[in-house]
């Protein structure tokens, strides 16, 4: 069965082929023939989300109902799921297969939720960010999004700023640029919030160039990418911590004109309002894509489950 549980799993070819296969997805809105959409009519896939979402949730949703499917979601599955009343997650995802479900979109509060899901599911699992673990789908759209801007994957300087502590989003997408080549990635981090060690075990193992700093200058004036993220107020007790990494027009003016800023979404004040009408903010872009990409990846769990 094909589970999306980590960005580790996907090959390189694998990647690509999702991107090219998001690409075509995108072009059938396009086409005169909308009904060529209508590719996976009659499945259905539940969306059951622990966590707040925007972006993860509706963009998994509109992505399977344009394929046709049909959806059951819920969007606070910690309350008003039987999560509240102390059933396990296990108990939870056996009795939703009981309702027959293609596939189960999953977002959780805690780390290891969607493997420990996979375990019991009769249904693939995607995992739709796992707490601080992972956030798979979230680094395959930003994959996507950077060879859209860019045209390639390799040979660039990308700087991962912000909550790498507790950000699964930077997590996910650090293995993922691992896939590709000769990379170079900037942690650019208070010094609470820096990047686990797992990632950096990863990384040096697979001989990825990275470095930690907290020099936001230097790493801004030599990225092809800057990788944005919000501190996760909801995750630790953040009280004592002053945001000093915000992206503004000054900051802007230091990048290079081809650079480009990508941040997983919702922002608070990390990257000012008046970035957004700057050509090289593409944070919007880049939510605009999940959908695409999701759509490629339902489809491709459900290839292998006939
Ligand atoms: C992220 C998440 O949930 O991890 N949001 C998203 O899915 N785009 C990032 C975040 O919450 O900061």
């Amino acid at each position: 069965m094909r589970h999306v549980l980590e960005a580790q799993q996907f090959s390189r070819g694998l990647i690509e082929q999702l991107c090219r296969r998001s690409d075509e997805l995108e072009k059938l809105f396009t086409d005169k023939d909308r009904d060529k959409l209508n590719l996976l009519k009659g499945r259905m896939m539940f969306t059951v989300f622990y966590e707040p979402s925007t972006r993860t949730r509706i963009s998994f949703n509109a992505a399977a109902e344009h394929l046709g499917m049909r959806v059951v979601s819920t969007e606070n599955a910690k309350e008003f799921s039987s999560a509240a009343k102390g059933e396990t997650l296990e108990d939870t995802i056996q009795t939703l297969c009981q309702y027959r479900p293609d596939v189960i979109v999953l977002r959780h509060f805690e780390t290891g939720a969607a493997a420990k899901a996979a375990a019991v599911s009769s249904v693939p699992i995607l995992n739709a960010g796992d707490g601080t673990g992972q956030h798979p789908t979230q680094a395959l759209l930003d994959i996507y999004t950077i060879k859209k801007e860019l045209g390639k994957v390799d040979d660039l300087e990308v700087v991962i700023g912000g909550d790498l502590t507790h950000g699964r989003t930077a997590r996910s997408l650090a293995y993922l640029l691992s896939k590709f080549k000769n990379n170079s990635l900037t942690f650019l981090s208070p010094k609470e919030l820096k990047i686990g060690s797992d990632i950096k075990d990863y990384l040096s193992k697979h001989g990825v160039k990275f470095k930690e700093t907290s020099d936001m200058e230097t790493a801004l004036k030599n990225a092809d990418v800057v990788y944005w993220t919000r501190i996760q107020k909801e995750r630790f007790d953040s009280s004592k911590l002053k945001q000093t990494f915000v992206i503004g027009k000054r900051e802007m003016a230091l990048m290079k004109d081809k650079a480009i800023v990508m941040h997983p979404l919702p922002r608070v004040d990390e990257i000012s309002k008046e970035v957004d009408l700057d050509p090289r903010a593409a944070y919007f872009r880049q939510a605009g894509n999940g959908m695409f990409m999701r759509m490629a990846l339902i489809e491709w769990v459900l290839q292998d489950n006939g």
